[in-house]
């Protein structure tokens, strides 16, 4: 606070408690108002940090439209089989809503005299291209048995697992394709809400505990978010929700000689840290924690919301709400609903190491990598491609098209959109890990994805330099 700023306090009748004096104030004038109104005559941090919120509209909740609640189960047979039949059954119907008119069981076409015009909804169970010709040839599986589809295209991103519909012409026990489709998400209009504008932040990757986390630019992040640094304050009191994506703490024994690289060497210490950052977060903003799989549960899918035994430091917090990974709400300001899909986001190295152009993990490739789990209505298509708790309802289907796809994990930053639909990868808070170094994967650190839920317009802090400025990469316009 310069000595304008302290004067023009002095000459409102406020006087100034020692701890005020080095911070820097963006909207002093707002401020003034506030205490006036208040009769408050006196400004020291809490008053501030009060009134700084305070400021803030409140009128925000969350829906919880899907959570998985913590149900076990086992890898018996019977489990795999009951899991897969409802994903199956349940992207069928998402299929068969955009085209249902003659659809066939497996069965009826292996029936049919050849040359008939076929079309079916089934389950690719493994693809590969026929040395020759270069054809696509699917091994797909419905209820009903099993069959063979030949593809002439092979620009189609067809993976394992996925579900999707085939027409064509049957020949010689195989479907020769004309036409492959995909279930994908409904496009999504966009509509300017008649609210003011009102954030959301995403933050996921913190790796509270590790040597390598960067608590200057965490430090940095929460006093802004209080309204001590400047730049951007507008954005800042404007804050609705933060959207924790998982990896919260680095954990312990995720990786072999992890513990060398740590600085909290026990789970509660490593939340308790942590507690002390998201503890001073104006309580008007809505917090929602999810595990990663850095955190203390298990690392199966679905994972259930943090453990109490370990992180009951969090749980003093009266501003967060906690849901497993994945989960979908809806986060309400007013009357509008923002909905929101939210993973850690294991799956997608997988698909990185499966595809060869998306292997430089770039903001371009996760966004391909995310857009495949949209097109596919479902965050881990292929079995493999994350460790899976067999349950009787498949949490990682995509039901609902979401406004707002959020993952984090690959530590690396982007928003963009697809059909309407926003997708933000948020960065990380941890420097470069030894084992990043040998896979040559350089981390985007401390970069905040802000999307405004009043107009669907986003932009990318970042907070690794001394000022917080604008990070230019990997934003594209709407
Ligand atoms: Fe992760």
């Amino acid at each position: 606070m310069d000595e304008e700023q302290l004067n023009k306090l002095f000459s409102n009748g406020i006087l100034v408690d020692s701890s005020i004096k080095d911070l820097e104030i963006a909207d002093l004038d707002s401020i003034i108002t506030s205490l006036k109104e208040k009769k408050i005559t006196f400004l020291d941090l809490d008053t501030f940090h009060n009134i700084y919120s305070g400021e803030a509209y409140s009128d925000s909740s969350i829906e919880i439209i899907k959570s998985y609640d913590g149900e076990l189960s086992e890898s018996k047979p019977i489990n795999w089989v009951n899991y897969f039949n409802d994903r199956f059954s349940r992207i069928k119907n998402m299929l068969m809503l955009k085209d249902k008119s003659g659809l066939m069981s497996l069965s009826n076409i292996k029936n049919m005299p050849q040359s008939s015009e076929v079309k079916t909804i089934a389950m690719v169970s493994s693809v590969s291209i026929s040395p020759v010709k270069k054809y696509m040839i699917l091994d797909i599986d419905d209820n009903t048995g099993t069959y063979k589809t030949i593809i002439s295209d092979q620009n189609h991103e067809i993976l394992e697992d996925q579900v999707i519909s085939i027409s064509g012409r049957k020949y010689n026990d195989a479907i020769f394709s004309k036409n492959i489709g995909f279930p994908d998400i409904q496009i999504k209009d966009k509509v300017t809400q008649e609210i003011d504008d009102s954030f959301i932040l995403f933050l996921s990757d913190i790796h509270v505990g590790s040597k390598l986390f960067v608590g200057d630019a965490f430090e940095r992040f929460i006093k802004w978010i209080n309204g001590e640094i400047p730049e951007y304050s507008s954005i800042a009191k404007l804050v609705k929700f933060i959207v924790l994506n998982g990896d919260l703490i680095d954990g312990i024994g995720v990786y072999p000689n992890q513990e060398k690289e740590l600085d909290i060497k026990d789970l509660k210490g490593q939340y308790s840290k942590l507690y002390e950052y998201l503890g001073r977060i104006p309580k008007n903003i809505k917090i929602l924690i999810s595990p990663g799989n850095h955190d203390a549960t298990h690392i199966a899918e679905p994972q259930p919301k943090l453990d109490h035994n370990f992180a009951d430091s969090l749980y003093k917090l009266k501003n967060a709400t906690f849901l497993s990974n994945p989960y979908q709400v809806n986060l309400c300001v007013g009357k509008s609903k923002t909905n929101l899909l939210a993973y850690h986001g294991f799956s997608i190295t997988y698909y990185a190491n499966k595809i060869p152009k998306y292997s430089k993990m770039d903001p371009d490739d996760i966004e391909n990598i995310m857009k495949i789990m949209l097109k596919s209505r479902h965050l881990a298509p292929s079995h493999g491609s994350t460790q899976i708790l067999p349950l009787p309802k498949d949490y990682l289907v995509i039901d609902e098209t979401p406004d707002i796809f959020a993952t984090g994990h690959i530590h690396k930053t982007l928003v963009s959109t697809y059909k309407g639909t926003i997708l933000v990868n948020s960065s990380c808070w941890q420097r470069q890990t030894s084992y990043q170094k040998k896979y040559g994967m350089v981390p985007d650190i401390a970069k905040v994805p802000i999307v405004n839920i009043r107009d669907k317009s986003f932009q990318i802090l970042d907070f690794l330099g001394d000022k917080v400025q604008i990070y230019k990469k990997g934003i594209k316009e709407v």
